[in-house]
């Protein structure tokens, strides 16, 4: 049996309020089109058609580039199918949700099974939709039962308790709106059917819309059996029309994944403010205070400990580690036993080895710094790499940037850079040398030598410094 899947994604979502076409805004950080198509492939669809109208060129190009090395041809025509294995199906007019399946009509196998569902319902389960997806001579609906149904199509039942119609509420009476049973718009039937029931969808209703849910109907005037599954989790089930819609849906996504990192023995001091956009590796024993957001790809060892309103994207923390509070960390390595923060941004391109420390309002790019290394205040490091067991004192910046190039600042180990000096790059540091503080140095230090580039002190004796002038009477 060939499954073919049908994700209807061609719609503005006039209700988000939105340049963005409504299956690009994001759960977890990845498009709700994307939930959705990960999802998808435990079925092992022969295709996947999706319908795309409102930005449609937007939608390709995007969901195109979350699955890389999977199509070579990011500008696809309507129609065509790609690597990816998305059948791309323009509806050029939004003229409701049967009339985009209508478009799909010709693309699909006679023979095949067909498993339809909206675009902006990405909280699916994988399990849910294999159920869905067992239809033989059926159809198959997956329904929901909500407390507040509002916006959504009712389930109608006749007195033998069998599903005979969806009314959208939009045309539905007051004792229909009173119904809590309510259709997703996830399907499967069979090809055949589909292709002989559409073309019979009328669009007199109150949107003047052409309605997939009259296939309902259709099933039973044709005696073709509707069954319905309920979901066993309401979130799964949960579409997003607007964006409180989607601020609920994210708080959902995001427990559930708290609920799963707890589970592997991570520490969430408060799981109600934890964020994950993307996806986290854990050692044992982390524990996360509150606020704290993960983006990207990002791997901790075990024991590592983050502050609270810290944010971490594709990164590696080694073991044992202590991110403290308000600390950003971009596109970085850092080792085991190191200290950041509190208050420290370490850009990307950074490779801090084991048992370095970076203090407060200190900012590292593009640099590499040994082991036990620290800079501990108030320091810019850029496009520099720093030996062992070197101290960077408070203030010290690399110069790293002329106005057009940026260049290279080399430390040797042991080196002691002194407070509030300047390294004017490019510029090499040897093993063992010192900076006197408030240096700038714009040449070489040879190892072992002490390097001091400021004025001389002067000290005038008996110096007194001018009498304070009596303040001037005010006019009354
Ligand atoms: C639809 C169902 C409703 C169900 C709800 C579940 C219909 C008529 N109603 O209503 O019974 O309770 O979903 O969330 O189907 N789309 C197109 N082309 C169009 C119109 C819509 O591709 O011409 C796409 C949209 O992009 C969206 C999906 O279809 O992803 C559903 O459209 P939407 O307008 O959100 O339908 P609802 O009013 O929510
Ligand atoms: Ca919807």
């Amino acid at each position: 049996m060939s499954i073919e899947i049908i994700i209807l994604a061609a719609g503005q979502g006039r209700r988000m309020r939105s340049e963005l076409p409504k299956v690009l805004h994001r759960i977890g950080g990845k498009p709700m089109l994307q939930h959705l198509l990960e999802t998808t492939r435990i079925l092992k669809p022969h295709r996947t058609h999706v319908v795309v109208g409102y930005g449609a060129d937007r939608v390709i190009d995007v969901i195109e580039s979350q699955f890389p090395g999977e199509n070579q041809n990011p500008h696809i025509e309507a129609g065509c199918e790609i690597d990816c294995g998305i059948n791309w199906v323009e509806q050029t007019e939004q003229c409701g949700t049967g009339h985009a399946v209508m478009q799909v009509l010709p693309h699909i196998a006679a023979d095949a099974t067909v498993l339809i569902l909206n675009g902006d319902m990405p909280l699916i389960s994988r399990r849910t939709l294999q159920l869905v997806s067992r239809c033989r001579n059926n159809l198959i609906l997956l329904t929901s039962n909500l407390p507040n149904p509002t916006g959504l199509g009712r389930i109608i039942r006749n007195s033998d308790n069998e599903i005979i119609g969806i009314v959208e509420e939009k045309d539905a009476s007051a004792a229909q709106q009173g119904i809590t049973e309510v259709n997703t718009n996830c399907m499967s039937l069979k090809a055949e059917h589909l292709g002989a029931w559409l073309p019979s969808l009328q669009c007199a209703n109150a949107q003047k819309e052409y309605y997939l849910t009259d296939v309902i109907a259709c099933a039973v005037k044709n005696n073709v059996r509707v069954v319905d599954i309920s979901a066993p989790d309401p979130v799964e089930t949960m579409g997003v029309n607007s964006r409180s819609d989607l601020g609920r849906l994210e708080r959902c996504y995001q427990a559930r994944l708290a609920d799963q990192i707890m589970a592997n023995g991570v520490t969430l001091l408060d799981s109600t403010r934890f964020d994950l956009r993307g996806t986290c590796e854990f050692g044992i024993d982390c524990i996360l205070d509150i606020n704290v957001i993960l983006e990207g790809r990002v791997k901790f060892g075990n024991r590592v400990s983050v502050g609270p309103n810290t944010l971490i994207r594709n990164a590696c923390i080694g073991d044992d580690s202590v991110i403290e509070a308000n600390s950003v960390i971009d596109h970085a390595t850092i080792g085991k036993n190191c200290t950041i923060g509190p208050f420290a941004r370490i850009r990307p391109e950074t490779v801090l080895q084991d048992r370095v420390r970076i203090g407060n309002f200190v900012e590292i790019k593009k640099s590499h710094i040994k082991h036990n290394s620290k800079a501990n205040h108030l320091s810019y490091v850029g496009d520099s790499q720093v030996g062992e067991n070197v101290n960077i004192g408070a203030g010290v910046i690399t110069c790293n940037y002329d106005g057009a190039n940026k260049h290279q600042t080399i430390i040797g180990d042991d080196v002691f850079v002194g407070s509030n000096s300047q390294l004017v790059a490019p510029v090499q540091i040897g093993d063992g040398a010192t900076v006197g503080a408030g240096s700038t140095i714009t040449d070489n230090i040879e190892p072992d030598c002490l390097a001091m580039g400021r004025a001389r002190q002067t000290t005038i004796n008996g110096w007194t410094r001018p009498p304070k002038r009596a303040p001037r009477c005010k006019p009354d």
